[in-house]
């Protein structure tokens, strides 16, 4: 009796460490794309607890792994072995270089040519495959040879037809995943305030999102793909150029690569000085630009080297890295209690604007990089936005540079600073640390968050030091006489802030979400919640389970979700909103409405409207069922036109489509 007693308790322990474990080793993988064990390993684990569970269900946890919806892992992707190898380009990093490069084809085909320019994105090639007009699979590069069929994950990303309309044909087309630099510079913030590693560049961020085993964060990443090559065309005529493939890609629908120029080769190479400013105004990171034939027999003739085709040839930038001079290694606390190293630099100019700054992320980052007080070290842009040292410069070292050494307590309030065990991040834990409150409260107002315009990082000083505020529901106690008293603050600025305050208090309900600091949760997660939950009742009453049945809610917002809803502290800071007057407003559901003058229309905007900025447009006539696309053809249906609308306006004309300005817009709307 006693020896079986003891054997009960031995699985008991052995279903909680289970219980514990696996969680733990899923989100190292799907989360940090850091895996901590093999897949063999993973799978005996779970199917030891499933055994476990069947024989012994009184311990079985409701909100167990095993039950975990496609948690079961795939061992990998499937190998798919590419039709014809997918090749690579030669480098090229001059204007001369491009014109040798022309005059060999030229030679080789014994006649004048027209070239395409584009740009190079650095992304992740895909070749998709469309059969029956159905996206049926969707290869990495792999070897060249053979690559992985990431054909579920594809199919997350926004603006990619999943099924073509006009063409029932077999397609294969090649393109590059990319992520865009504003999905990238938020999703390592958030990283970084979750105390999770941040990726290099987008491309890291790309690669990382692209092969993850669960399709469902590959969704919450908002990867993007522009597509610059027909690989195999059947049920259709070959286009007798590369700029008629691209037009025939676009008539699919197909989200083809923007910023396409055409000309004869000296054309071309006068591009090459405007590309060196232009690259850093694009949502997408490049890293040089391609050059190819224009006229497709001539590439077909030309053939291929071994590595790379005769009729197309890369153009890369040259490396926009800067050296300087880190003055300093300072410490800041962020609003959920990281602390953050930052360097100081000798100011400079890189990629378009000067930088004084660059995070340096953790302590292990300075110390595997070996950053010193003092030190010169290579700048650049990750993603051409965040400044970020490649390296120290050792060489150059006089002996007076100091070793930054992570402090063990907060900088702000002293507190002892943890480290949690397998987390990059030192995290003050006071909440009511100055630091985070300050860092929380800058996040409320801003513009991704409750948008409280006038309500600044200055101001939000003044008010946290003149005692006004503490939290962020005070915010919306907030009156003229403790406003009017305050440095530079007149009667009617006041006014505007109040104004701003009051606004505030009906944003959507999603922006609130986001607003609120919940681990893991941005605007993004915020408006799927909001749309699911429409009111703050409802998510409070929520289960980890209810939520869990969102798609693209996995276990580790569903759990941060209930366990900050759960918190006191958090019930009476939303107590303290509500009394301040906040009713967030349901999220509008982004179900596409069937009916009205835009539902199912493809709508193109151009020029600057006079009230709307184009956001605002865009978002209007999506929540009427309108597609907005980025160029004109003959699918469009509207062309919606501002001040200075240039070549589409003109394309739109000769296509006879109909051109609206921003009042038919509206009436068509109302
Ligand atoms: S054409 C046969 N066009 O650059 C090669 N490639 O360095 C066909 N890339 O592996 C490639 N943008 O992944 C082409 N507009 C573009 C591109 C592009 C990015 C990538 C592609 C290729 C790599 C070569």
């Amino acid at each position: 009796m006693a020896e079986e007693k003891q054997t009960q308790a031995n699985t008991k322990a052995r279903m909680d460490y289970l219980y514990q474990e696996i969680p733990r080793l899923n989100q190292a993988y799907y989360d940090e794309d850091a895996p901590l064990v093999t897949d063999a390993e993973y799978d005996a684990l779970l199917r030891e607890l499933q055994q476990l569970e069947a024989t012994n269900p009184q311990w079985r946890q409701a909100d167990s792994p095993t039950q975990r919806v496609g948690g079961s892992r795939l061992a990998k992707f499937a190998p798919v072995q590419h039709q014809a190898p997918l090749l690579s380009l030669a480098n090229t990093f001059s204007g001369e270089e491009l014109r040798e490069f022309a005059q060999r084809c030229e030679k080789l085909a014994e006649q004048p040519l027209s070239y395409v320019l584009e740009p190079k994105i650095d992304g992740l090639t895909i070749a998709l495959t469309y059969e029956n007009g159905r996206l049926v699979q969707a290869a990495t590069r792999g070897d060249g040879l053979v690559g992985e069929n990431v054909l579920e994950n594809v199919r997350t990303i926004a603006g990619l037809p999943k099924q073509l309309t006009d063409f029932q044909g077999r397609l294969l087309v090649r393109g590059e995943v990319y992520m865009p630099k504003q999905a990238f510079a938020e999703l390592n913030e958030q990283r970084e305030a979750d105390g999770e590693t941040v990726f290099a560049n987008p491309r890291n961020a790309a690669a990382g999102s692209l092969r993850q085993l669960d399709a469902a964060v590959t969704a919450s990443r908002r990867l993007a793909v522009w597509l610059y090559d027909i690989l195999l065309l059947e049920g259709a005529e070959w286009p007798q150029t590369h700029q008629q493939a691209l037009a025939w890609l676009q008539k699919q629908g197909l989200p083809v690569i923007p910023e396409v120029f055409a000309g004869d080769i000296e054309a071309v190479v006068a591009q090459l000085a405007p590309w060196q400013e232009k690259r850093h105004r694009l949502d997408f990171d490049i890293d040089g630009l391609v050059l190819k034939v224009d006229n497709e027999q001539v590439r077909a003739q030309l053939g291929n080297t071994a590595k790379a085709p005769r009729a197309a040839i890369a153009y890369k930038f040259p490396a926009e890295a800067v050296e300087t001079i880190v003055l300093d290694i300072q410490v800041g606390v962020g609003r959920t209690g990281v602390l953050t190293p930052l360097a100081v630099l000798e100011p400079v100019w890189v990629a378009g604007s000067q930088i004084s700054k660059a995070t340096l992320h953790n302590e292990d980052n300075v110390a595997a990089k070996d950053i010193r007080i003092g030190d010169r070290v290579l700048l650049h842009k990750a993603g051409d936005v965040i400044p970020e040292i490649i390296k120290a410069l050792p060489e150059k070292r006089t002996g007076q540079e100091r070793v930054f050494v992570m402090p063990h307590n907060c900088p702000e309030c002293g507190t002892p600073a943890k480290r949690p065990e397998g987390e990059a991040a030192w995290r003050c834990p006071n909440r009511q640390c100055p630091a985070r409150v300050r860092e929380g409260l800058e996040h409320f107002v801003s513009r991704q968050a409750m948008y409280i315009e006038g309500l600044g990082p200055q101001l939000l000083n003044q008010l946290l030091a003149a005692g006004k505020i503490k939290n962020a529901a005070d915010i919306f106690q907030l009156t003229m006489d403790d406003l009017l008293p305050l440095e530079r603050m007149g009667q009617k600025s006041a006014q505007n802030v109040l104004d701003a305050i009051d606004k505030a208090r009906t944003r959507p309900l999603g922006a609130l979400l986001a607003a609120l600091g919940i681990p893991y949760v941005g605007s993004r997660a915020g408006r799927l919640l909001a749309a699911n939950f429409p009111s703050l009742q409802l998510l409070t009453a929520a289960s980890k389970e209810d939520l869990l049945a969102v798609a693209d809610i996995g276990e580790i917002i569903a759990e941060s979700v209930v366990n900050w809803f759960a918190d006191p502290d958090n019930q009476q800071l939303l107590a303290g909103l509500q009394a301040g007057g906040v009713q967030p407003q349901a999220e509008v559901v982004a179900d596409k409405p069937t009916e009205g003058p835009f539902a199912g229309k493809v709508v193109v905007l151009t020029g600057t409207l006079p009230n709307l900025t184009r956001s605002e447009a865009k978002a209007k006539l999506e929540a009427a069922g309108a597609k907005v696309t980025g160029s004109v053809s003959r699918k469009t249906d509207y062309v919606l036109a501002g001040a200075e609308a240039g070549s589409k306006l003109a394309k739109a004309q000769e296509l006879g489509i109909a051109v609206i300005d921003e009042a038919a817009m509206l009436q068509m709307l109302s």
